[in-house]
């Protein structure tokens, strides 16, 4: 059920790391197509189960953007976390607007990326 993920991405993870990944993720929402029965979004977060929460991954496949399934999926999860002190995501400059509509305000961060491990 999960194709289509990773858009724009030079290399991504193969279909079953994807799942695995959502399967070890303490939380996370799909959204499915009942007609297709496809994935067609989905978000993940991790979480120390306390304090803090961090949230990897939103994606909605390139069909379906536009129709509010990001903004349903991300309202879903920050009410799933609204108990935790720290909610994180790092994302484009871009997207800041659109995280901003959810209340995230803007912050800076360090990060480590090992683009070998992309995929
Ligand atoms: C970001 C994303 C999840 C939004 O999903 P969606 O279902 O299209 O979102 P909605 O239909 O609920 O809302 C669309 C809004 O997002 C904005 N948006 C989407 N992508 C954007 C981008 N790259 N830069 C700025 N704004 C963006 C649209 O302009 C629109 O704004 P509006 O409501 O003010 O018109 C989707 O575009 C996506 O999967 N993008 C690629 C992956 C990605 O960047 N994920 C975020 C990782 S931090």
């Amino acid at each position: 059920m999960l194709n289509d993920f990773f858009d724009g991405w030079k290399k991504f993870p193969s279909k079953e790391k994807h799942f695995k990944s959502l399967q070890n993720s303490e939380f996370k929402i799909l959204a499915i197509d009942d007609v297709t029965n496809k994935v067609i979004g989905f978000i993940n977060a991790i979480s120390d189960g306390v304090l803090s929460a961090y949230i990897p991954l939103l994606e909605v496949i390139p069909d379906y953007k536009n129709k509010g399934i990001g903004t349903e999926l991300i309202k879903r999860m920050l009410e799933k976390l609204k108990h935790y002190y720290m909610i994180d995501i790092m994302c484009d400059e871009s997207l800041q607007s659109f995280y901003g509509k959810f209340g995230l305000i803007k912050s800076s961060g360090m990060i480590l990326r090992n683009y070998d491990k992309q995929n």
